[in-house]
């Protein structure tokens, strides 16, 4: 709820109920009060995002930025320098909620210095009301607090706390609905994040993303389909899928619709080139999905499949609903299957009662499946989840060194699997400039590996065809071929 304010008695009749319309209002609204701060300010006011977090942190985060342009905010360079600063927060461990804390008590500082400085905080952090009890008692200087049910709602906060030139909190403990047509604004011209679904109903026993994001929901295929089909008007070549768990997509729409089945129908749309997806939970991989990606060469020979721990005692415990055995065997099935397909994957050392004994499965797991890449972490307790109760919760100092242990298997392991590609000819999805160097261009292969090439900018949101000539472990050199 709105902390009790309701907006001018004279603004009531005309606002819309239904969303998105009732946004595109508030965004017309806004543009009449941005014309005010940006003459108090004597520029035109800046906006910066500061994304945490996972990929559907940073899509939202793309409509948080289209909503701001639509009003009329204009790009700045950094959050120290920008009129209106986002936080878009994340709560999934520990260091991300201390990175928050760290960020905000600097501008702290330097509120003297920008006294006109809007800040709004928003997302999975802020779904919890202990966190926001602390801020809004420490962080004075934080202005508009919202949740991750309502990001589409900004531009309505952003007049309510225009108006009132007081703090404006509103976090909804569930969402209420799924708003489509909400604008934005992409990083990369050519490539794009689309939503499936929203939220998780797997409570992993340490997880707290089912409790900050709520129950799953799909959004109707219909409205994928034509966001996908005005991405790629629009110039868009590659789509990453999004949902917490992609495997059980469709399952509570009126017209339950598989994954696989929404999968096909992508693939259908001509200008589209590349399909990519995650997260898929192993429990919920179908045989149709593995058929799927076997038949369409557009979706990418990578599956993000996250493993989390080798031992099935742990894995019990972690409420995940499969084996160290069935996990094996699912990854067996999909390296014959479609045997250029990369496997990449989440670890969690130090899971509350985990021994030694139980690293050494995970060990066996990674060296039997040959990850071409995996994120490692050290378990963090979240409050109000299983496994924050759990016995046996293991030291810090303990959990290190199992961490090395698990991180150096990994990274020999992904080292190998990359170089099993040299000398092949691959296609090259070109991204930017190299870092490295700028007579180069990095872009990704199916598979995601990173390629640096010789070229310019000309070549960026191409697909170019690219021999793999030098491999450096985690990314290739390649030279270019003519298609
Ligand atoms: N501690 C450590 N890692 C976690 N993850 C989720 N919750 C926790 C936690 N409490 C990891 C899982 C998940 C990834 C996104 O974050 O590996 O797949
Ligand atoms: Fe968290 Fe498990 Fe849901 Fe992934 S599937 S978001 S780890 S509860």
């Amino acid at each position: 709820m709105i902390d009790g304010k309701n907006m001018n008695e004279e603004m009531r009749p005309e606002i819309p109920e239904r969303e998105p319309e009732r946004q595109y209002y508030f965004m017309e609204l806004a543009k009449g009060f941005l014309s005010e701060y940006s003459e108090r300010l004597k520029h035109p006011a800046t906006y910066h995002i500061t994304t945490f977090g996972c990929q559907m942190n940073a899509r939202d985060s793309e409509k948080l930025a289209g909503i701001l342009e639509t009003i009329g905010f204009v790009p700045g360079q950094s959050e120290e320098t920008a009129d209106f600063v986002i936080f878009n927060t994340c709560t999934v461990r520990d260091n991300a909620d201390q990175r928050l804390y760290g960020r905000l008590g600097h501008l702290k500082g330097e509120r003297y210095r920008h006294p006109e400085r809007i800040i709004a905080l928003c997302g999975c952090l802020m779904q919890e009301p202990t966190a926001v009890a602390r801020i809004k008692k420490s962080y004075p200087q934080v202005d508009i607090i919202f949740g991750t049910h309502n990001i589409y709602k900004l531009a309505e906060l952003f007049c309510l706390y225009a108006q009132e030139g007081s703090r404006v909190t509103d976090i909804l403990p569930e969402a209420e609905r799924i708003v489509e047509d909400i604008p934005s604004v992409r990083k990369y011209p050519f490539k794009s994040g689309v939503n499936i679904s929203f939220g998780c109903d797997n409570f992993c026993s340490y997880c707290i993303v089912p409790y900050v994001r709520g129950r799953e929901r799909s959004r109707e295929p219909k409205d994928i389909l034509r966001e996908i089909e005005r991405l790629t008007e629009d110039g868009v070549i590659e789509v990453m899928l999004l949902g917490q768990n992609v495997n059980s997509y469709g399952k509570g729409l009126s017209d339950p619709v598989t994954f696989p089945a929404l999968l096909r129908e992508i693939a259908q749309i001509e200008k589209l080139k590349r399909i990519r997806f995650m997260t898929s939970h192993p429990k919920d991989l179908s045989e149709d999905l593995i058929r799927v990606i076997r038949d369409h060469p557009k979706i990418c020979r990578h599956l993000h499949l996250p493993l989390q721990s080798g031992s099935s005692r742990i894995l019990t415990a972690m409420n995940r609903h499969y084996t160290k055995e069935s996990y094996l065997a699912l990854a067996m099935r999909l390296r014959q299957e479609i045997p250029e397909l990369a496997i990449t994957t989440d670890i969690i050392v130090g899971f509350p009662g985990e021994t030694e004994a139980d690293v050494d499965d995970t060990l066996d797991v990674i060296r039997q499946v040959q990850f071409d890449g995996a994120f490692t972490f050290i378990y963090s307790k979240r409050a109000n989840t299983p496994a924050a109760e759990m016995p046996d919760q293991v030291p810090k100092e303990e959990s290190r060194v199992q961490f090395d242990r698990v991180l150096s298997a990994v990274q020999e392991a992904s080292r190998e699997r990359a170089a099993l590609r040299t000398g092949k000819i691959e296609e090259v999805l070109i991204e930017e400039i190299s870092d490295h160097d700028p007579s180069y261009v990095s872009g990704r292969l199916s598979s995601n590996l990173v390629v640096h090439v010789p070229g310019g900018e000309e070549l960026i949101g191409t697909i170019v065809r690219a021999r793999l000539s030098e491999c450096h472990g985690f990314y290739y050199i390649g030279e270019r071929r003519e298609s």
